[in-house]
């Protein structure tokens, strides 16, 4: 099973990445966690460029194929004034269009333990309204600092990518 695991911050300390750093090395026998680093090269969204016919600008073309060729998808994200950050949702806009991606599962962990309610709220209307399989969202139950994460964090970690594997098992990934 691969998954792409998204980071929504692009600050270097990102507590979000530490996140997906430890699901990098929490992940069941059986799945690989690679984390996308191309956030920030992706230009920004522009209808006219994603008209059927186009051909969509390299760094976009290359997230699409990451993520079609994906069993799941994994996003950790903070939160910015009650909304998804900018970056973040610039990719999604992109990924829209792309029929390749519909019913893909996703599961949403955030390395806050309080606040980000409103993105992830966000985030998941965002991604169903894209015909995205949102399989759960999780909220790490104490700051994370780096990936060297404790028992209770990686037990939440554990468990969001548990259901995203029973979710592909369903649908037969
Ligand atoms: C511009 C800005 C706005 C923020 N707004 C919120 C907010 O509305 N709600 C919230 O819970 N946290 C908010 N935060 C805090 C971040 O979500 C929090 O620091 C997060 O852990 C940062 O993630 P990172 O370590 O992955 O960069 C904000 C941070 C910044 C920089």
């Amino acid at each position: 099973m691969k998954i792409i695991a998204i980071c929504g911050s692009l600050r270097a300390q990102s507590s979000n990445r530490a996140l997906l750093q430890a699901a990098v090395k929490l992940a069941p026998k059986g799945m690989e966690v690679t984390i996308y680093e191309g956030l920030a090269r992706l230009p920004h969204f522009n209808p006219d460029d994603d008209e059927e016919g186009t051909t969509p600008p390299p760094s976009v073309a290359e997230l699409r194929s990451l993520l079609a060729a994906a069993d799941g998808i994994l996003i950790s994200s903070p939160e910015y004034a009650h909304g998804v950050p900018g970056s973040l949702k610039n990719a999604l806009d992109w990924l829209v269009s792309d029929g390749a991606l519909v019913d893909k599962p996703i599961a949403l962990i955030c390395a806050s333990p309080v606040g980000g309610q409103f993105a992830q709220s966000s985030l998941v209307e965002t991604l169903k309204t894209m015909n995205w399989r949102v399989v759960g969202t999780w909220a790490s139950p104490k700051k994370v600092r780096d990936a060297d994460v404790d028992d209770e964090v990686a037990g939440t970690i554990r468990t969001a990518l548990a259901i995203l594997a029973d979710t592909m098992l369903t649908i037969g990934f």
